[in-house]
């Protein structure tokens, strides 16, 4: 047990899907997970663990932001074990490439967060992606014919920008970062951190250039695609 997790040793699997919404954690488990069962509900933030394709999995909420995620994450790692740790998440949209619907599979993440900038004095570190999960993931989004992008994503501690649309990510767009969510960057420190594996796959939801969004039913079918992606990555098949 932790302040923020009421798990016993054991009840997590040694993997985990993380996406930020707890009642899409809910979701996963009841759609996606055989056995499931719940092992965490302190402060809503639900985790499940089940089976994909015979083979344990969790999921675990992690909240917006990556303040919040890095709790989870942190108490994940070093209080229950866990060793690879996916991030499915919805993105907004920074590239005229980068359509409504598609995905994409953080190769690195930017970040404005002090969260990882207070961490390394004069230096820049690059947060990354466990290259055989991003080559997996890669892969198998081709197979299954999925449009996908690997890149570089933004992680941002500012939903809200006060410059609207694009102004708010200054020169990143340039320099071809894709799209911009909340939580990767301290995902891939920690997992650096800590020597254990980790990826971010995000749905694109609403384009920051063109302004579109996302329908309800396509955010559905979409979602499915990417959790189907993000197991069977996770699992290893
Ligand atoms: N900004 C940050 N996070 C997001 C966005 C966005 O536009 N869309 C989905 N997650």
């Amino acid at each position: 047990m932790t302040p923020h997790n009421e798990a016993k040793p054991g009840d997590y699997a040694e993997t985990v899907l993380l996406p930020g919404d707890p009642l899409r954690a809910k979701w996963i488990a009841e759609n996606f997970l055989a056995d499931a069962r719940q092992v965490n509900g302190v402060r809503n933030c639900l985790g499940f663990t089940g089976t994909w394709q015979g083979r344990p999995v969790s999921v675990q909420a992690t909240g917006m932001g990556q303040p919040s995620l890095a709790i989870y994450v942190h108490e994940l790692i070093n209080f229950y074990g866990l060793k690879t740790l996916i991030r499915v998440g919805t993105c907004g949209g920074l590239n005229a490439g980068v359509k409504v619907r598609d995905l994409i599979i953080a190769q690195a993440a930017s970040t404005d967060s002090t969260i990882v900038r207070d961490a390394f004095g004069p230096y820049n570190f690059a947060p990354i992606a466990d290259f055989a999960l991003l080559r997996d993931a890669a892969n198998h989004a081709a197979a299954k014919g999925m449009r996908a992008h690997v890149g570089n994503m933004l992680s941002s501690d500012i939903f809200y920008h006060l410059e609207p649309g694009l102004a708010g990510y200054g020169r990143l767009p340039d320099h071809g970062v894709l799209g911009v969510e909340m939580e990767a960057a301290a995902l891939y420190t920690l997992a650096a951190r800590f020597s254990v594996k980790a990826l971010a796959i995000c749905t694109m939801t609403d384009c920051l250039i063109t302004h579109e969004e996302i329908s309800a039913q396509d955010r559905q079918t979409s979602l499915k695609d990417m959790v189907t992606l993000a197991l069977d990555v996770a699992v290893g098949i």
